[in-house]
C-alpha cells in the first residue's frame, strides 16, 4: 500500500509526530511518500481561472502538480495540519484553493474515487474538528469515498509537553485507526458521493459547467453515458 503523507506545516509537532505513530502501525504500508506544502507552496491562488482553460496555465502549476503527483500515486491519503484559530494553517488552505480544479464540480480524477484517507489534527484546546472539516470536505469533493478524521486537544504547544497519558490515549487510537485503513481493497462509494458525481454530471450535460474544455473533459472520461469513475481501477 502507497501512503502519501501530506503536512499543512513544516513544523514537526503533535500532530506530525501522531501522523508517524500511525504509519508505524498500519499493517502492509509498502512506501511512504512525505510531503511538506510549505516547502512547495509559497503563495496563494491570484483568481486567474487559467486553471479552467488550461491547469498548466496556473503560475503555480510546477509545485502542486509535484505533490498532486505523489497524492494521485497513493493508495491511502494522510493529511495533517495543527489547528490555528479554530481552522487549518494557511499553507493548507493555500493547498486547497490551487486544487480546486479536481472538484467534482469541475474535472475531478477517477483515481480518487478509489482511495482512503485520514485527516489529522491537533489543538491546545478547541478547534480541532474545524480545522479538520474543510480538508475533509476537500477530499469529498474530490471524490475520495473514505474519509476518517482525527482531532485531539494536546494542551501543548509541542510534542514533548503532551502528558503520557495522552500518548496512550494517543496510541490506542491509532492502532484501531490503523486497523480500518490497513487494506488494499477499494472503498464502497457511498450514497452522498454517487449523489454529488451524478448532480456534476447533469450539469456537465447540460452546458452549465465552468466551460466546454470542462464538459470535454468528462467527455473524454465517459461519464457523460455510462461510465462511473468508481467502476474502472
Ligand atoms: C497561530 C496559532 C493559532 C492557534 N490557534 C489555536 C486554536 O484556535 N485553538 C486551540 O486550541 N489551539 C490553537 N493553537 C495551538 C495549537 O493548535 C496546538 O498547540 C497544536 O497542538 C499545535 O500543533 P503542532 O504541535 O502539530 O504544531 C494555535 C497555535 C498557533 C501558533
Amino acid at each position: 500500500m502507497k501512503i502519501a503523507l501530506i503536512h499543512g506545516h513544516i513544523r514537526k509537532g503533535s500532530t506530525y509526530n501522531i501522523s508517524h505513530m500511525l504509519i508505524d502501525k498500519i499493517y502492509g504500508a509498502t512506501e511512504l511518500s512525505e510531503i511538506f506544502i510549505p516547502k512547495f507552496i509559497k503563495n496563494g491562488c491570484i483568481g486567474c481561472y487559467s486553471c479552467i482553460e488550461d491547469e498548466t496555465g496556473c503560475q503555480f502549476y510546477t509545485e502542486k502538480a509535484e505533490i498532486m503527483k505523489v497524492i494521485e500515486d497513493a493508495d491511502l491519503l494522510l493529511f495533517t495540519t495543527p489547528t490555528y484559530c479554530m481552522g487549518p494553517s494557511s499553507q493548507m488552505k493555500q493547498f486547497m484553493d490551487l486544487t480546486f480544479t479536481y472538484w467534482m464540480s469541475h474535472k475531478p480524477r477517477a483515481n480518487m474515487f478509489h482511495k482512503r484517507a485520514v485527516v489529522i489534527s491537533t489543538c491546545a484546546g478547541a478547534g480541532s474538528n474545524k480545522a479538520i472539516e474543510p480538508i475533509a470536505r476537500m477530499l469529498f469533493y474530490w471524490g475520495v469515498p473514505a474519509v476518517y478524521r482525527y482531532g485531539l486537544a494536546v494542551q501543548a504547544m509541542s510534542w514533548d509537553g503532551v502528558s503520557d497519558k495522552k500518548k496512550d490515549k494517543i496510541e490506542k487510537d491509532m492502532a484501531k485507526l490503523a486497523r480500518k485503513v490497513s487494506t488494499n481493497k477499494s472503498p464502497r462509494v457511498g450514497f452522498k458521493t454517487r449523489f454529488m458525481f451524478n448532480m456534476m454530471r447533469m450539469i456537465q450535460n447540460a452546458h452549465m459547467g465552468s466551460g466546454e474544455k470542462e464538459r470535454k473533459y468528462w467527455e473524454d472520461m465517459g461519464w457523460l453515458g455510462k461510465d462511473r469513475p468508481w467502476k474502472k481501477k
